[in-house]
């Protein structure tokens, strides 16, 4: 078995919607701000725990599936926000589906997590160390944000998606990936959190630095390397892609992406103006909302590119 198809997708999007508006009822800033710097008209906020959403988000995946949740041997959760540091998000999920025995954890590598849990897990499943995998990325990233801050405020959603792959002999899934770190740019995205309790003391608001001009700099060429790499090793051009799901942070940095990647826009997947940014969620949640319409479509080749915190960077060609 040499590939890790996609055999499920699933999402969860909590019900509650803050539109720029709201937020200009309370911070120095305007929907006109938002949408031309952001392409951000609305977010979702979650009344519930990462670990809530990423069990909705899972059963969606294993109903598409067709599959029973003790049948799962790996349960790995993207996330920069979970409930508590221990545990880990991986085992409230596979407590709340009811498996006893997949392993499961948390990987964090910011915005391009699923990415990352796509690519490790397509390896395990490929070494047959794995065999039923389910991937989640979950964030509920508003409970973390300084409300007072505008730069940061209006930027980020909450919401989960998830992934099922399974071993297979059919080519599908992830057929190239590359996934990269720039860690001279630790600093021009930063959350300090944990470890930093004592410095900052704990009240549930966090200092949210980044350098967003220096950050879009960097991301673009993270990206662009990344991409010329999986096009390299598939030996795939543009002109064989039906998409590209690109991680959504900013319209305008999905505009260049696309400009770089010379996919047109009908063929560019953006929903940053209903969700703005729910860091390793934009990527499943994308695929899936492409899934449900029609613009995803089986036997498809998607290219995807991500970045995050770290500075994180990935790309990878899916088929689906
Ligand atoms: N409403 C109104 N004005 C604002 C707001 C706001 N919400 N936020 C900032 N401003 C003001 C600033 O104070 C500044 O005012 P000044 O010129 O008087 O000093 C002005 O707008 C311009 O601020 P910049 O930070 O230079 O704005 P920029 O055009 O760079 O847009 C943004 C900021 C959207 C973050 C952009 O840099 C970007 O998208 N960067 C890449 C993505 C990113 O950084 N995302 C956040 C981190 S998460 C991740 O990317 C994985």
């Amino acid at each position: 078995k040499k590939y890790a198809e996609i055999t499920g997708w699933g999402k969860c999007l909590p019900p509650a919607v803050m539109t720029n508006d709201d937020l200009a009822t309370f911070l120095d800033t305007s929907d006109e701000w938002i949408r031309t710097r952001t392409g951000i008209e609305e977010r979702r906020v979650s009344a519930v725990g990462t670990s809530k959403m990423a069990t909705v988000a899972a059963r969606n995946a294993l109903a598409a599936a067709g599959l029973d949740a003790e049948e799962l041997d790996l349960i790995l959760v993207g996330t920069c926000t979970p409930d508590e540091i221990i545990p880990n998000v991986a085992s409230a999920v596979q407590r709340d589906l009811g498996n006893k025995t997949a392993a499961a954890f948390d990987l964090n590598a910011a915005c391009s997590s699923f990415l990352y849990g796509m690519h490790y897990a397509t390896q395990a499943i490929r070494t047959g160390a794995h065999k039923k995998v389910l991937i989640i990325g979950a964030e509920r990233l508003t409970r973390i944000l300084d409300w007072t801050k505008r730069e940061s405020a209006v930027l980020f959603g909450d919401g989960a998606g998830a992934m099922i792959l399974e071993a297979s002999d059919v080519e599908s899934g992830l057929l190239a990936s590359h996934v990269t770190c720039d860690a001279d740019a630790r600093d021009v995205l930063a959350l300090e959190f944990g470890m930093s309790f004592d410095r900052f003391g704990f009240d549930g608001i966090m200092p949210f630095n980044f350098v967003g001009q220096e950050i879009f700099k960097r991301a673009v060429k993270g990206m662009n390397t990344a991409v010329e790499k999986v096009f390299a090793e598939t030996g795939l051009t543009t002109d064989d892609i039906d998409s590209l799901i690109p991680h959504q942070a900013n319209k305008r940095l999905i505009d260049y992406l696309a400009k770089m990647c010379k996919v047109p826009e009908e063929k560019t997947v953006i929903n940053i103006q209903k969700y703005g940014n729910t860091s390793s969620a934009t990527l499943p949640i994308a695929f899936c909302e492409a899934v449900e319409q029609g613009i995803v479509k089986p036997g498809d080749t998607i290219v995807s590119a991500v970045f995050g915190g770290g500075l994180t960077c990935g790309a990878g060609i899916i088929k689906w």
